[in-house]
């Protein structure tokens, strides 16, 4: 079935709606996939008319949606109309809602309306109580929904505090907060190769597995976000959502189906597990800052935007965690993210045991199972195997599964399928609130022992990391299994 909604953007003009939104929603629209009752209310504070508006998003519509951008960016066009605003006037929000209320298109009172929040977190706030000021909510006949971005607050105190006021407004049905890693192609696949293969299932606890791994790079620096970035380090930027999210794929029991509420409660079970061992001496965190990389051209963190002088916020995260469950005792989970460190790349390994004295000893093979995020996408197992023409001498070999071979095309879109489940009410790529509840928790912890004098290790911006990272691992006679 058509889509149909009206789509109200707030902060059209920023570099999500630019560079991700308005593309994954151009894709749909040349899919097919969007019915003729499907409206965008583009809501910036540009002086902009419709033409102003749709010539400005044509370049980066082009430039980013997996379609070609011809006669068919006319017709999306006119789906669009761009609404001047400030979040900061209340006058604002009346004639906003003056304007929805009397859309041609809601006056049936079926039509959902959904608010899109690609804005700085705090305004989300601001405009739910702006709205509700206005009156709008009492007035509003349609059904409704709130999609948020991440973050979902900086710490539990203000997640709480936030989702109280959305609250108000909006039932947990009506809320998605958006994780947009669980819209990505591979991480949906650890559940499906976790549940739909006998062979990983029976394996996949402490008898079978040694470690866990999980990376996610980003070679960009922080760009224009040093405001943003500088009160809130790589630790709750990254660590909070995406890598625990992928985590409770990986480590959950199992559901007992596939509703979105079973896979829910089961991911929220892991995040309350999670566990640092070794709190006191801050063995199991390692902190970093890139620095100048003159070599490279590349500027130090401190030198960058709205970064304050003297900085100790994070810009790398390496962390060793346990679940405690039987299913994980002593499985280390190992996770380390950060910016600047030489390329985009987002994967997990997963370490199988050497278990017992094995008939064709060779060191440092241990079957992986690797899972390529981005940039490629795909699954590889290696194994060991017979050296050609050796007796006994084993080399590894993988069982490889390419995604991004295996279908024509580009992949589609985190983003495509996020906006796609969030017009269709679909909550699987969504976070409920217990699960950010859990996760705020135990960050806020490790945020507390961090505070307690835990060392910034420098390391040099275009390089995967500083040497401690190496050691956090390196403890236990392990290593980062580095993937390219
Ligand atoms: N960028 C990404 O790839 C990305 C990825 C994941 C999550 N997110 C999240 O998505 C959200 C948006 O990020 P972003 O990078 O797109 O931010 P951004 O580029 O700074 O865009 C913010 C938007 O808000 C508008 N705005 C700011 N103040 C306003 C006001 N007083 N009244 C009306 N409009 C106002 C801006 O308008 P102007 O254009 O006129 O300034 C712009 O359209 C954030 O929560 C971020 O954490 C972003």
């Amino acid at each position: 079935m058509k889509k149909s909604a009206v789509f109200v953007l707030f902060g059209s003009t920023g570099d999500l709606a630019l560079k991700k939104l308005l593309p994954s929603l151009y894709s749909l629209h040349c899919q097919g996939e969007l019915g003729d009752d499907f409206k965008i209310v583009a809501v910036g504070r540009r002086e902009f008319d419709h033409k102003d508006f749709v010539d400005f998003i044509q370049q980066s519509v082009a430039a980013n949606s997996r379609y070609v951008c011809d006669y068919r960016f006319i017709s999306f066009s006119e789906r669009i109309s761009y609404f001047k605003m400030d979040f900061q006037l209340e006058e604002d929000y009346q004639s906003l809602s003056t304007s929805l209320l009397s859309d041609s298109l809601l006056q049936s009172g079926e039509l959902p309306l959904i608010f899109y929040m690609a804005t700085a977190p705090d305004f989300f706030r601001d405009i739910t109580q702006g709205l509700a000021g206005a009156g709008f909510f009492e007035r509003l006949k349609n059904p409704k929904r709130l999609v948020l971005e991440k973050p979902f607050g900086h710490d539990l105190a203000s997640a709480s505090e936030f989702n109280a006021i959305f609250s108000k407004y909006f039932t947990e049905e009506e809320i998605f907060r958006t994780d947009h890693y669980l819209g990505k192609e591979m991480v949906q696949n650890i559940l499906s190769m976790r549940f739909a293969n006998p062979i990983f299932e029976k394996i996949w606890n402490s008898e079978f597995i040694d470690n866990i791994q999980i990376t996610v790079f980003e070679t960009e620096g922080i760009g224009s976000r040093g405001g943003y970035y500088d009160s809130t380090g790589a630790l709750r930027d990254m660590v909070q959502s995406h890598l625990l999210q992928i985590l409770s794929l990986l480590a959950m029991e199992r559901p007992s189906d596939l509703e979105i509420e079973s896979l829910r409660d089961r991911k929220v079970e892991v995040i309350k597990n999670i566990k640092l061992e070794k709190v006191d001496s801050h063995q199991d965190i390692v902190f970093g800052q890139y620095v100048a990389n003159q070599e490279l051209g590349l500027k130090g963190y401190l030198d960058e935007e709205k970064v304050g002088a003297e900085s100790s916020t994070e810009t790398f995260a390496a962390l060793k965690l346990t679940v405690d469950s039987p299913r994980w005792r002593g499985v280390p989970f190992f996770l380390r993210t950060g910016k600047r460190c030489g390329k985009r790349l987002a994967y997990v390994v997963v370490e199988f045991s050497e278990s017992g004295s094995s008939l064709f000893p060779s060191e440092d093979l241990s079957n992986l199972l690797v899972i390529k995020i981005q940039p490629d996408e795909g699954i590889y197992l290696q194994l060991r195997a017979k050296s050609l023409g050796s007796s006994s001498q084993v080399i590894p070999v993988s069982l490889d599964y390419s995604a991004a071979c295996s279908v024509s095309g580009r992949g589609v879109e985190a983003y495509e399928r996020i906006l796609s489940d969030a017009i269709d009410a679909n909550h699987q790529l969504f976070t409920r609130w217990d699960e950010i509840e859990s996760s705020w928790k135990f960050i806020d912890n490790v945020g507390q022992i961090c505070g307690c004098g835990i060392c910034l290790d420098d390391y040099q911006a275009g390089t995967p990391g500083p040497e401690a990272a190496a050691r956090l691992i390196g403890d236990s006679n392990r290593s980062w299994r580095e993937i390219i």
